[in-house]
């Protein structure tokens, strides 16, 4: 079987690992959906870049196993994309979760976890790939502005979409403003998108995501 597909059906909840540097509000999303049994997932660890991370609070009061691996602990990011694969895999992992992970990562990281690594990301991809979304978003002009999951693969922030939350943009926001109407949109669509890996309808071919065998999008579409 080759690593981009996607073979959990029908079986025990599937492996999740959460990667995160900061709040965590979407992990708690996933945290609650398992909790109320409307994700078939078991959130096996959360890993954090940050010690101070808040989303690491969140994770222990749910009784989620975290790990902190600070990068700068390491003198370059191959080692410590190495470690962080050797940290992740003592958990056997179906699927990796990036939720606010604040990291570039290394060819060699995205190809050992192709196809079972997703990533949300604030904005409209292929708008605004990287950092101040919000703040860009709102220096266009745009009317509309978003959030937008996608599987990860070596270019950042370039992997295929999956599923996009669109919300509009209203005269006065703020950097602030934008971001919390976003980040609701995002809880929503990033546990949606992690039931569909989980039910084993989801699965990226080549440069294509697809549920239930149907493309959802390619490369940097949107
Ligand atoms: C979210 O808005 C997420 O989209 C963004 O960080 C925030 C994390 O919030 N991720 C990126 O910018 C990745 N490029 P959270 O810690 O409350 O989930």
């Amino acid at each position: 079987m080759s690593p981009s597909q996607n073979s959990h059906v029908n079986r025990a909840p599937l492996r999740v690992v959460v990667l995160i540097s900061g709040s965590g509000s979407n992990l708690q999303a996933l945290i609650d959906g398992q909790q109320q049994g409307l994700l078939d997932i078991d959130i096996v660890a959360v890993l954090s870049n940050k010690a101070d991370a808040y989303g690491l609070i969140r994770a222990e009061t749910a009784g989620i196993a975290t790990r902190v691996l600070n990068h700068r602990d390491f003198a370059d990011r191959d080692s410590y994309d190495q470690a962080l694969i050797t940290c992740i895999d003592e958990f056997e992992p179906q699927l990796l979760v990036l939720a606010g992970f604040m990291r570039i990562l290394t060819p060699t990281f995205t190809q050992h976890y192709l196809g079972r690594t997703l990533n949300i990301h604030p904005s409209l991809l292929p708008k605004y790939p990287g950092l101040h979304t919000h703040q860009r978003a709102l220096e266009a002009g745009d009317s509309e502005h978003g959030a937008s999951v996608h599987f990860v693969t070596a270019e950042l922030d370039g992997g295929p979409v999956i599923l996009q939350a669109r919300v509009p943009v209203e005269s006065g926001d703020t950097e602030d403003s934008l971001a919390a109407r976003v980040l609701t949109q995002e809880h929503i669509i990033y546990a949606q998108v992690v039931q569909w890996f989980a039910e084993g309808r989801l699965r990226l071919n080549g440069d294509r995501a697809e549920l239930d065998g149907a493309p959802l999008s390619t490369t940097g579409a949107s």
